[in-house]
């Protein structure tokens, strides 16, 4: 594993040090994490971001908040946990590994009898979350890479790679280990409007690895699939539901539909703990809503006139039946994903 491997999440044995992704590309600073609800707003203002590593920092939150609260019976300790674990899982709401990290946490807290010892045992869990994280998106890399064509092109959206988890990526590192293959190939990343994270993350690690990526606007996707300049598409998700209806970054379900149209595969990659079994089907997944200034402004300077009303649903659902395929630690996942998703959650075994 080469020094030069991004990891935006890092313990400090007392905080969490976070590379803070809203001043990317232009510096490399970090933001020192102390409490929980110092995560809560790292997290809401997207400081970090990218489901497996708001799943990370929440573990760590929770640690942190049991660090900090003063023991005083078991049933007080709980309830408090219980409240800050609450505020925690809310600070965004689509991606559910945020609420699986958090519900991870708290079922462990809630299982272990010896109330003194808690706040140790769970942040050596949050640790292993971290640990887990990156080692399984190397698997998921390894199921992947033989999806990506020798001498071809593959396009992502949005940032699924080191930044969004915490190590190596889901999409990314598909692509990555296909690279680190010997395949060669030319990326494409869209620009990912409106917080640009294709433009200002994924451009920004391309060039780290050294792999040749085109930003792209993400209106340019349709002009160059007709073109035949791409081979398939690849990106991360938020949230599977038990169907395979999949929510990831806005723009996602537009370009599998022109995808399925100019006959592309479209995949998604991601960890079995984005994989929501609770819900049948993607409608009831919920579309975070986010500030009209992201769409409004542009770095703080406005780019519409004043006044102007803006929506900005952060996330859209993909229908199953444009998905060809999804790629996990337990191996990649093909139709009916009723089938095979249930496998790799129930069994985590290979598909
Ligand atoms: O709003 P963001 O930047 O947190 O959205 C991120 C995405 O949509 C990613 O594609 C997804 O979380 C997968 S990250 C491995």
């Amino acid at each position: 594993m080469s020094e030069n491997e991004i990891r935006p999440i890092k313990w400090s044995g007392e905080n969490l040090e976070l590379l803070d992704q809203t001043r990317l590309p232009r510096e490399e600073v970090t933001v020192t994490v102390g409490t929980y609800q110092q995560a809560v707003v790292a997290i809401r203002d997207m400081q970090v971001r990218g489901a497996p590593a708001i799943g990370v920092t929440a573990a760590y939150a929770v640690a942190m908040a049991a660090r900090d609260i003063e023991v005083n019976g078991r049933q007080e300790f709980m309830a408090q946990l219980e409240a800050a674990a609450c505020e925690i899982a809310a600070a965004r709401p689509t991606a559910v590994n945020l609420q699986w990290a958090v519900r991870r946490m708290v079922d462990l807290a809630s299982a272990d009898g010896d109330v003194d010892g808690i706040p140790g045992r769970l942040l050596d869990e949050a640790k292993r979350i971290h640990l887990e994280d990156e080692q399984i998106n190397r698997r998921m890399g390894d199921y992947g890479k033989d999806l990506i064509p020798d001498g071809g092109s593959v396009l992502t959206h949005c940032n699924a790679g080191a930044l969004a988890t915490a190590g190596f990526g889901t999409a990314i590192g598909v692509i990555r280990a296909g690279w680190e293959d010997g395949k060669r190939f030319q990326v494409f990343n869209t620009e990912t409007r409106p917080f640009l994270q294709g433009a200002r993350l994924t451009a920004w690690e391309f060039q780290k690895l050294g792999i040749p990526s085109k930003l792209i606007v993400d209106s340019a996707a349709g002009l160059l699939m007709r073109q035949g300049k791409i081979n398939c598409i690849i990106t991360g998700a938020d949230r599977i539901a038990a169907n395979g209806d999949t929510a990831n970054k806005i723009g996602t379900y537009s370009l599998a539909v022109l995808a399925k149209e100019n006959r592309i595969p479209f995949y998604i990659a991601a960890p079995i703990s984005t994989i929501d079994l609770s819900l049948p089907d993607g409608d009831q997944i919920q579309i975070e809503e986010r500030p009209e200034e992201e769409v409004t402004h542009l770095q703080g300077v406005a780019i519409a006139p004043e006044g102007v009303q803006a929506i900005n649903p952060a996330f859209d659902v993909t229908p199953n039946g444009y998905v060809s395929a999804i790629i996990t630690e337990a191996g990649v996942a093909r139709p009916p994903f009723l089938e095979s998703l249930n496998l790799a959650v129930v069994g985590s075994t290979h598909i």
